[in-house]
């Protein structure tokens, strides 16, 4: 049988495509590798969000090649957003790739392969299924672990200045509410207990088969109202066993009253919401075309956590844009401080081709972007820490999702509010997938440490005779980013 490697790098959207070619390459007879040098095909599922994820690949690509003059057999794929953006150039740039592979064309993969195998020269397929949209599950994949993905929608219609993303995935496409409350349905019947719906503008959706009826608080005369609350209604009143429901990532300007009525009235979803800022300086966020201001983001989120006065608040960062002064940056920093954000991811400004912002001047010196870097993580950690000294002692629910590190006899999980929590005191208990109660006893920099209640102890399951084999970790590549708590964002 034919063995296969991926190696995925990037945001959710891209592990979560790795899943579907998992799943594509299976069923048609592959089986995976653990090392890609053992391996028939070998796929890399790239991002291109910024140079260095880029560059990144392209050095990938080298080795690999270098490897493949010994072993000529190996298929070497490209897939994901480099593949995207650059297609036949990639070709050019390589030595030694023999697919590029759209996020759009991953249902073909196995027949491109069928084709390359026949002795087909370098195959480029990087076409936008603009007119029916496919949306794959990967069931198979998804039911090992207590979480799962499951994209409600892909592409974006925004024109942020930065951001190469409308490029690589094309314009927004809506998955029909239907499909996505039965893949939902199908994941918790397989033992998953928490979703997290995906989309680059997640909260954007509408659906295509208009099949929701109007969500409680949304005017027909806004326009930045969606159909995403109706959505999370209906997967909450067709899925009653599902635990927890999470999204990433949203767009502000989609932070609507009709989902706000949401957070209040549905217990399922989580009391997290990573929500992308980019900048606190109005000036800033204009260049960026962001289409909100300051005050407009600190309204909407602001209603939120005065509905839900325990929610969790992180974001998105984008130091040294063009143009941004010491001024600017003080005013996102004043703004982490405002929100009082529990997690952060904070990058420099990296200017991508296809953009708009390749108009304005990469002004912000290299030293001074990440001198900026540190002082947002310096305050980021600085919030994080003092939430998390104010658990200690507290009585928290955890969703299980595996074992701990090796070694420790422990479990780790995360609350609602996505703090990551490693449980002590279950040895010999199986608490995967469980929700158990714990106390937590001590705050790590950025986690949590505690030990099972009494009442949960007491309620556990025994392991089976052999301690449970960790669920599986997909290979990610990516760059090291931040701070969380692991904001699930960053699409
Ligand atoms: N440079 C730096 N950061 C970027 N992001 C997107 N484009 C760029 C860029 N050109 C960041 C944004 C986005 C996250 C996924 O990546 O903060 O929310």
């Amino acid at each position: 049988m034919p063995r296969y490697a991926i190696t995925t790098f990037g945001c959710q959207m891209n592990v979560h495509d790795s899943e579907r070619m998992h799943e594509v390459l299976r069923r048609a007879g592959y089986t995976e590798s653990e090392d890609p040098k053992a391996a028939d095909v070998v796929v890399l599922n790239t991002c291109s969000v910024r140079e260095k994820a880029e560059q990144k690949l392209l050095s990938e690509v080298g080795r690999l090649a270098k490897w493949k003059q010994k072993h000529p057999e190996m298929v070497l794929v490209v897939a994901g957003c480099v593949a995207q953006q650059e297609g036949e150039r990639l070709l050019g740039r390589s030595q030694g790739i023999d697919l590029v592979l759209g996020p759009d064309n991953i249902p073909e993969l196995p027949r491109l392969l069928d084709d390359i195998g026949l002795g087909a020269p370098p195959l480029v397929r990087t076409v936008f299924d603009l007119e029916a949209p496919r949306f794959l599950t990967a069931l198979s994949v998804a039911s090992k672990t207590p979480t799962a993905y499951v994209t409600i929608m892909k592409g974006c219609n925004e024109r942020c200045s930065f951001c190469i993303v409308p490029y690589t995935r094309g314009p927004e496409r809506y998955r029909p509410s239907a499909e996505i409350v039965a893949e939902i349905a199908g994941l918790v019947e397989a033992g998953v207990r928490e979703v997290t719906l995906l989309g680059q503008t997640v909260n954007s959706y509408r659906d295509p088969s208009e099949a929701l009826p109007r969500a409680p608080g949304a005017s027909p005369d806004d326009p930045d109202e969606s159909e995403f609350a109706a959505l999370l209604r209906r997967i909450a009143a067709e899925v009653p066993g599902l635990a927890r429901l999470r999204y990433t990532s949203p767009h502000p300007r989609h932070l609507t009253p009709s989902l706000l009525e949401a957070h209040a009235d549905l217990g399922v979803l989580a009391r997290h919401v990573h929500m992308p800022v980019q900048s606190g300086s109005d000036r800033i966020l204009k260049r960026m075309i962001r289409r909100y201001t300051r005050a407009e983001y600190v309204a909407r989120v602001g209603s939120l956590v005065a509905r839900l006065p325990d929610l969790s608040l992180s974001t998105d960062i984008i130091v040294g844009f063009p143009g941004e002064t010491e001024d600017d940056f003080a005013a996102t920093l004043s703004l982490v401080r405002e929100v009082g954000f529990r997690g952060l991811f904070g990058f420099k400004y990296s200017q991508r081709p296809y953009t708009p912002a390749r108009k304005l001047a990469d002004d912000v010196p290299e030293a001074e972007k990440s001198e900026r870097l540190a002082r947002l993580f310096e305050v980021s950690e600085e919030l994080l820490g003092a939430h998390l000294q104010k658990l200690v002692g507290s009585r928290q629910r955890v969703l299980v999702e595996g074992a701990g590190k090796e070694g420790t006899n422990a479990w780790s999980g995360r609350t609602e509010r996505n703090e990551i929590v490693h449980v002590a005191g279950a040895e010999g208990l199986d608490l995967r997938g469980e929700i158990v109660e714990v106390v937590i006893t001590r705050a790590n920099k950025h986690s949590l440490q505690a030990e099972l209640s009494e009442e949960a102890r007491a309620a556990a399951k025994p392991l089976p005779s052999a301690p449970a084999a960790p669920p599986p970790k997909p290979r990610v590549a990516g760059e090291r980013r931040s701070l969380p708590i692991v904001p699930v964002g960053g699409g």
